[in-house]
């Protein structure tokens, strides 16, 4: 049986669309069983309605974070889900709400963590010089951007690239690496022996 994952995205959700796509080769380990937002204007939520996945969405405005992230929790018990991935969900998650997916909620950053945590992690990136940036998928933990990291791909900054070209180039990374993260995550949890 295949583990059972549901997606929280706030924006494009082109991150989430590599998930989905991914989960559809034959030999993924993984399905898709709900993609959720704080923001009912994503628009990956179009893109995944268009591929028949369930989608919820419930905006944040005017709820507490602990009242808002238990919706969503409820939400994604609801679509039977086991493991939730972030994907460009910009929300601040309560302790309780991490707590209750710990070892089996993952998030995928822009940066080759620990470097980097937070926003604008290209633009950082390019200010220190660095030669090269990339992404990480971690396991969420209660501080921000700090759990566990499970992969990571480096990608080489150019001397021309902006904030943006260095993104573009940097999500292409991100397609490849999330994906199979998550499998390998939970293949490995179905089967401790891998
Ligand atoms: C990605 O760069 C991801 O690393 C970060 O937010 C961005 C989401 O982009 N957490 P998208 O919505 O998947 O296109």
């Amino acid at each position: 049986m295949k583990a059972k994952v549901a997606v929280l995205i706030s924006g494009a959700g082109t991150n989430m669309a590599a998930l989905l796509f991914a989960s559809k080769l034959p030999s993924c380990p993984y399905e898709i069983v709900l993609v959720a937002s704080n923001n009912s204007d994503a628009e990956g939520l179009k893109i995944a309605a268009a591929e028949g996945i369930p989608t919820f969405a419930m905006s944040h405005i005017g709820l507490d974070r602990a009242a808002h992230d238990a919706v969503m929790h409820e939400a994604i018990v609801e679509a039977g889900a086991t493991y939730v991935a972030l994907a460009g969900y910009m929300r601040i998650l309560s302790t309780g709400f991490v707590a209750k997916w710990d070892g089996r909620m993952l998030n995928i950053h822009p940066s080759l963590l620990p470097k980097y945590k937070g926003l604008h992690t290209h633009q950082r990136a390019i200010d220190a010089n660095d030669t090269v940036a990339g992404t990480s998928v971690h396991l969420v933990t209660a501080e921000l951007d700090d759990g566990p990291v499970l992969g990571q791909i480096e990608v080489a900054i150019l001397p021309s690239d902006t904030a943006d070209t260095l993104a573009d180039r940097v999500k292409m990374a991100e397609y490849q690496l999330y994906p199979k993260t998550l499998a390998d995550f939970v293949a490995r949890d179905s089967n401790p022996d891998i």
